[in-house]
């Protein structure tokens, strides 16, 4: 089973706790639960092994409440990993432990230089990567990732602070295929990058307000299943009629921090 199944990187939550705001979604007012924080994570967990993926988990660590979006890592392809570089401080002591992860799973590390925040911003989208830019990954780090990886990226600017990062706006459901079969919210992104989505996939699906509005559009997809929160139960329908298999799970607690199920992974591509 796990031979044609992916490899991902989680992090428990366990210390996982709102005590800053980097993002709109996190308000350290409202009270966040570490234990339920560590269920609902636990399930996603399970799913994603019980549809033949491997995951491998790193230790939490205290005082790092976010590391548990691992998606923001890095970003990992052909056995290399480009280790992060957060725009924000308070995230910045997670980049020697990635990187010191990475190593550990024996892939070939190097260090971001521009402000990058990892696959929240990268993603495989057919033939290209899609990127962006314009709330916490640089538009420089754009151009260091085609000259690292040596792959077409398209970059797109993110122009709402809700939607901070790629995976808040845009789910590619199989990122395998060669015209990628894409969801995205449109006001996420600047009319130019709007326009150049609508050129690349005329087909996608667009998410409502409402949907993208409860992080629905920040799934793991594999082609085939498309794992995301149960709060979004239009977005489910558009993916079910499109074919993929939706499994949905509750993540109320880790929404709390700005996330939902695609944060908390990290694909290992070897
Ligand atoms: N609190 C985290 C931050 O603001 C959430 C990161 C969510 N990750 C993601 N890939 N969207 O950095």
């Amino acid at each position: 089973m796990a031979e044609h199944g992916r490899e991902y990187l989680m992090i428990r939550p366990e210390f996982f706790e709102v005590v800053y705001a980097i993002n709109p979604w996190m308000n350290p007012s409202v009270p966040a639960s570490s234990e339920l924080a560590v269920r609902q994570w636990i399930r996603l967990r399970s799913i994603v092994e019980d549809i033949g993926h491997t995951v491998h988990c790193a230790d939490p660590v205290p005082g790092l409440p976010d590391l548990v979006y691992t998606a923001n890592a890095g970003f990992v392809v052909n056995g290399k990993a480009l280790v992060a570089r957060f725009a924000h401080a308070e995230r910045a002591p997670e980049e020697d432990l990635h990187a010191a992860w990475f190593q550990r799973l024996g892939l070939d590390v190097q260090r971001a230089t521009q402000v990058n925040e990892g696959e929240g911003d990268f993603q495989f989208a057919g033939s290209r990567l899609v990127a962006a830019y314009g709330q916490r990954t640089s538009r420089a780090a754009v151009d260091e990732v085609a000259a690292w990886s040596g792959l077409p990226v398209v970059g797109l600017e993110l122009v709402d602070p809700r939607f901070y990062h790629l995976d808040t706006a845009l789910a590619v459901l199989a990122p395998a295929d060669d015209a990628a079969d894409i969801a995205y919210y449109p006001p996420a992104f600047s009319p130019g990058s709007r326009s150049a989505l609508r050129e690349l996939y005329p087909d996608a699906i667009i998410a409502t307000a409402a949907e993208a509005g409860v992080l629905g559009l920040n799934v793991l997809a594999d082609g085939r299943h498309v794992v995301m929160t149960d709060a979004a139960p239009t977005l489910a329908a558009q993916f079910r009629e499109r074919g993929y298999d939706v499994i949905g799970v509750e993540f109320s607690e880790l929404l709390k921090g700005g996330g939902s199920v695609k944060c908390c992974m990290l694909e290992l591509r070897r």
